[in-house]
């Protein structure tokens, strides 16, 4: 398996959350990392402490201008494109009634439409490397939640289009994978307007017994997976699951 050492990965939404362990993660390996998010101050930071290796720019994965300024800044920080982990994502929840359109367009936006055309942009720049893209699924395609259809059907979105662009761009030697996580404590739900961070960590941490493993993940944990998918040569098209077991179900009846 090759090393991300020198590799040159864009990481959206790495401001915070799995994209900035994911950021953290490759630097420290000698990777160079591009990550963007919408609050300049949260890339800022993240940028800074990271050090050289991380490039942050302020971009909304949604405003084609911006793609387009995103993935030229991550070929010229990194000489070259090598991936792209499609990783910002939005969290949007609410019983089927009282779902507004304009929200379900604007997480669709977000969670599958924007990657979808990264990739496209991304396409000749991974060809010439040989590279990869890692989307990022979720657990509520394994597990329903009631009330969490927006989020779940965008999600599903993604794993379908992992295997289809699998598909079509195997002949160039890029690869397309998708990790389907569990629960780990992030910004997500606060964002989101759901809990405040007190809340939400009760809640995640209230889940722990559903995981096989007793336990939430931790942001490392994503990497690791990311990391493997990076590399991984003769894998294409998989989503996999880094859940502690929390898709199995867990029943104790
Ligand atoms: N945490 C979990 O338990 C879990 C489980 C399964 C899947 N996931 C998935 O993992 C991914 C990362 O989420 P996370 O949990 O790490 O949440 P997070 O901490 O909220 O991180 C998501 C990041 O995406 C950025 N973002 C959102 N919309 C954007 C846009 N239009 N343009 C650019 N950046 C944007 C956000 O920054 P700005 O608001 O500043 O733009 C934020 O920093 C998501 O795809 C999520 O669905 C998470």
């Amino acid at each position: 398996m090759r090393s991300v050492e020198g590799m040159s990965i864009l990481i959206t939404g790495g401001g915070s959350g799995l994209g900035e362990g994911a950021a953290r993660y490759f630097a420290v390996r000698g990777a160079r990392v591009t990550i963007c998010g919408r609050r300049l101050e949260k890339i800022e930071a993240v940028a800074n402490s990271i050090g050289p290796n991380c490039l942050g720019l302020q971009a909304d994965i949604t405003k084609a201008e911006d793609r387009d300024r995103l993935v030229e800044a991550a070929v010229a920080h990194g000489g070259g494109l090598h991936g792209l982990v499609n990783n910002a994502g939005n969290m949007m929840r609410g019983p089927i009634a009282e779902l507004d359109e304009q929200g379900l367009l604007d997480i669709f936006h977000t969670n599958v439409v924007a990657g979808m055309m990264l990739t496209g942009l991304a396409q000749p720049h991974l060809a010439k490397e040989g590279g990869a893209i890692v989307f990022m699924g979720s657990v509520h395609t394994r597990r329903a939640f009631p009330g969490a259809s927006p989020y779940a059907a965008s999600k599903g979105a993604v794993e379908a289009l992992t295997k289809v662009l699998a598909a079509e761009l195997g002949s160039q030697n890029i690869r397309v994978n998708c990790i389907v996580p569990g629960a780990v404590l992030t910004e997500i739900n606060q964002r989101a307007g759901l809990f405040d961070d007190e809340a939400a960590a009760k809640r995640l941490n209230d889940m722990a017994s559903s995981h096989v493993l007793g336990r939430i993940g931790r942001e490392e944990e994503i990497a690791e997976a990311m990391d493997y998918l990076l590399r991984a040569e003769w894998t294409t098209g998989t989503s996999v699951e880094v859940d502690g077991g929390l898709g199995l179900g867990l029943t104790n009846a």
